[in-house]
């Protein structure tokens, strides 16, 4: 028999809504898992949701053969713009199938280094941008990470500039994509017969769908008239094929997986480097360490491709910050066997049909597997020869199984190159330097009111 799974209270009607804050979930469930432990269920939308919060039942979630990705209520909301793009795509639809046999060379080390030339100018605009502010001008961290992403990936999926650090205002298709990822948001709370006396919202959103759309489509005909030989994620899309079946990928497989590269590619790995700055700041011993390490690897050259497979303790310290802070913050799995599933060596039931939420920072901070100093900042942990030793699911910031972050090795590389200019060029110190870690949500958690100074390093050789 199994047992039933701890949960607030609900009240009649509404269930558990008012134990959630729809401005900051994350932070709500994570309260909640320190009262309940780490398993427990919320009645939302008069359904049953249920979440994990630590190692051991996540780990049963990682087994493929149990468990697969399931689309929770937000990413159903993202499926009005991203469609069946990767990202968003149900278990075993086609579109999917076919798109991730394609995209997935595409990823593989040597496309990622033919990326790096420009993934070295964005962040050269930003290098740029923080040495003519001077060393007096507050920079608003989070706000040049995103500036450095979304012109990282607009470049290599859209082959488009955003020239984000050169204007005030963002790029239409931005403004579209964040307000469009915001509304998403609002729409999972929202019970479906409230939604449509939000007018002039619903206008809004159907406005920036066909905006994100119509910008993908004059992206795709400038390609197909003016073919390449560019290794691209466009070119990829547009001439690649299914190694499977030799099929191509559909216009609109193409438009919605542009799309997707565009929201699955900037505000995480953004995010990624903002906590991975915040860390370094308030933990002075790891800051000189990794600039020591930039110093000796890369002296006062350019960066290099080559330099960023050299930098051991740059990945321990974006390791680390992805461990504390996952900025994809959880992931949600579901039964996959047609039936009932059981967590907790079978204590606990988990019918078939149900999505359990991971609250990942919950589960990488288990104590179990870290020890009692989880909530600290160590990147030593993460160094190559203690990270192999992790337990196999004790790390899991890019998802878990074939529906994994397939362009991990693209944020790995822009992060890794990212920091090594920063450290190589700037001394950096928080503007604030009481400033208190908080966050702040959409689909993915970023530092909030972080504010930092940078000052020019001139010649340290
Ligand atoms: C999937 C995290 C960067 C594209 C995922 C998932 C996670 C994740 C947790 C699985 C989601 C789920 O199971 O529902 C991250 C983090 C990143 C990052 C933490 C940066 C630090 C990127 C970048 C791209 C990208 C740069 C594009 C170039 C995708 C796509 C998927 C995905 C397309 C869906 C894969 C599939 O289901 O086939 N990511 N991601 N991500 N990510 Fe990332």
């Amino acid at each position: 028999m199994s047992e039933e799974i701890p949960g607030p209270p609900g009240l009649p009607f509404v269930g558990n809504v008012f134990d959630i804050d729809p401005n900051n979930t994350i932070n709500s469930f994570s309260h909640l898992a320190d009262k309940y432990g780490p398993i427990f269920k919320l009645s939302v939308g008069g359904q049953w949701r249920y979440f994990v919060a630590g190692f051991e039942p996540f780990s049963e979630l990682t087994d493929d053969k149990r468990f697969r990705k399931g689309i929770a209520p937000a990413l159903k909301q993202v499926r009005n713009g991203a469609g069946s793009g990767l990202f968003t795509a149900f278990h075993g639809e086609h579109d999917w199938e076919i798109a991730h046999r394609t995209l997935l060379p595409a990823f593989g080390p040597l496309p990622i280094q033919n990326m790096f030339d420009e993934m070295y100018d964005i962040a050269s605009q930003l290098i740029l941008k923080w040495a003519r502010n001077g060393p007096g001008t507050p920079i608003s961290v989070t706000d040049d990470f995103t500036r450095l992403t979304l012109d990282s990936i607009a470049i290599c999926a859209l082959d488009t500039r955003f020239n984000s650090f050169a204007r005030t205002e963002q790029h239409p298709f931005v403004k579209a994509m964040v307000d469009f990822l915001v509304e998403s948001g609002n729409r999972q709370n929202r019970p479906a017969v409230a939604q449509m006396f939000y007018r002039e919202a619903n206008k809004k959103y159907n406005d920036d769908i066909n905006l994100m759309h119509s910008v993908a489509q004059e992206v795709l005909d400038r390609r197909r008239k003016n073919p390449s030989d560019k290794k691209d994620l466009l070119n990829a899309m547009v001439i690649g094929k299914d190694p499977k079946t030799g099929e191509q990928l559909s216009d609109e497989n193409i438009m919605n997986n542009m799309i997707t590269f565009l929201i699955a590619g900037h505000e995480t790995t953004a995010g990624m480097l903002s906590f991975t700055t915040y860390y370094l700041l308030k933990n002075p011993s790891a800051y000189r360490r990794a600039q020591q390490e930039v110093d000796s690897v890369v002296g006062t050259g350019p960066v290099k491709y080559e330099h960023t497979k050299k930098l051991p303790f740059i990945e321990a310290c974006l390791r680390e910050t992805l461990r504390l802070e996952p900025t994809a913050p959880g992931f949600s799995r579901e039964p996959s066997q047609g039936h009932d599933e059981t967590l907790c060596g079978g204590k606990y039931l988990i019918p078939d049909g149900s999505k359990v939420f991971c609250l990942l920072q919950k589960i990488q901070r288990d104590p179990a597997v870290f020890g009692e100093d989880a909530d600290e900042f160590k990147p030593e942990r993460m160094l190559d020869e203690n990270f192999q030793k992790l337990p196999g699911s004790s790390w899991k910031p890019f998802g878990t199984g074939p529906r994994g972050c397939i362009g991990r090795p693209f944020a790995w590389q822009e992060g890794v190159l990212a920091l090594a200019m920063i450290l190589q060029n700037f001394e950096l110190r928080l503007a604030d330097p009481g400033y208190q870690l908080h966050i702040k949500q959409t689909l993915t958690v970023k530092p909030a009111d972080l504010y930092m100074y940078a000052t020019p390093r001139g010649d340290h050789t």
